[in-house]
């Protein structure tokens, strides 16, 4: 198959609350990227219930591959590989993911490559971005995992430092969730934040003399909730918007400070960022403004490429197959894959 001129992967992705199928060639051509959300379904909850996400990629998997294959105008003989995201995510929905890609491979006969979610969110700057070649430095923000990753070669990554607590996303989610917005929250403080002041609250950046590359954010989210709830017992009325702006500006900060250190101190020319949280704003714009300032290219992905999505896993699938790093139909789910 290597020699071949146009390589195509059918890639799932189902690691948390999005079904999501896509057909990707040659690692950097998204030909379809369907995803079906399940957040209007979590919503009331206020956050994931792994049980409902389960159930609800069993019902939605099966129609959206073949919504998949009619957007590309393709059948399942054009597919040249299967992929699917094993992990790290909630194991009853990458279950789902994983079987159905084994049933696809084994009866067309093709090879199954099992993906780690977070090389996905790497990849997904591979798409948009066709100069963007390793080696880089990635700032990974999701709502699950924060990590500051030198990205080697394709597939080949250390990890300078990761969070010690809670993850960039989930501490945008949680501090949504005590300023009584909807979930995700992490969109909706975004947006509030640039009608808000910045400098309104100080609330704490944390840098570590261990390991100045690690992050924690649940001091932070515990900072927000404490200011919230103390103006709330004096009977104060806070300024959501100021709040947020506050918020996300520590957040960001501390992220765009570390990440500019282990560039510099790597010798680094070229910074990418993936995950959820990479889609926002203000962490686009300081992070831009200071790598212009040091002469670093910064990547980004489409906030539809930042949020989970199969285009991703298609991507970074192509990488493995390049590699023969190909699974077998004992392929699992680990909730906790490390990369
Ligand atoms: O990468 P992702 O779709 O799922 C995981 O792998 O976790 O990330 C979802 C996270 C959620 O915590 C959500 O609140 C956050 O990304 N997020 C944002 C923004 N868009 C999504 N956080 C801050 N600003 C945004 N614009
Ligand atoms: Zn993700």
């Amino acid at each position: 198959m290597k020699g071949k001129e146009k390589i195509t992967i059918l890639a799932l992705e189902t690691s948390c609350d999005e079904t999501s199928v896509a057909i990707v060639q040659n690692g950097r051509c998204v030909i379809s990227n369907k995803i079906a959300s399940q957040i209007p379904l979590h919503k009331v909850y206020g956050g994931v219930v792994p049980e409902i996400a389960s159930r609800k990629h069993v019902e939605v998997i099966n129609p959206l591959i073949d919504e998949a294959l009619k957007e590309a105008n393709m059948g399942f003989e054009d597919m040249d590989a299967v992929a699917v995201a094993h992990g790290p995510g909630l194991v009853g929905a990458l279950l789902v993911g994983v079987s159905t890609a084994k049933a696809l491979a084994y009866g067309l006969s093709v090879p199954l490559i099992g993906v780690n979610h977070i090389d996905g969110h790497i990849s997904a700057n591979y798409i948009e971005n066709r100069d963007l070649v390793p080696p880089f430095l990635c700032l990974v923000v999701s709502g699950g995992h924060t990590y500051l990753i030198m990205v080697k070669d394709y597939g080949k990554y250390k990890i300078l430092g990761e969070t010690r607590d809670d993850a960039a996303g989930e501490a945008y989610d949680k501090v949504a969730r005590a300023l009584g917005l909807e979930y995700p929250g992490g969109p909706i403080i975004d947006r509030l934040a640039k009608e808000g002041d910045s400098t309104a609250v100080h609330f704490p950046r944390v840098y570590m003399d261990d390991n100045p590359y690690d992050f924690s954010f649940s001091g932070l989210k515990t900072a927000v909730i404490n200011h919230i709830h103390n103006l709330g017992q004096k009977g104060e009325v806070y300024n959501i918007k100021d709040i947020a702006a506050s918020f996300q500006q520590a957040v960001i900060d501390v992220l765009v400070d570390k990440t500019m250190l282990a560039a510099q101190n790597n010798s680094i020319s070229k910074i990418a960022i993936a995950g959820g949280v990479a889609s926002n704003a203000g962490l686009r714009r300081l992070m831009k403004d200071r790598a212009d300032a040091l002469g670093i290219k910064l990547y980004y992905p489409s906030p539809i490429f930042c949020t989970d999505n199969a285009a991703m896993v298609g991507c970074a699938a192509y990488y493995n197959l390049l590699k023969d790093k190909i699974s077998d139909l004992k392929l699992n789910a680990y909730p906790n894959l490390e990369l």
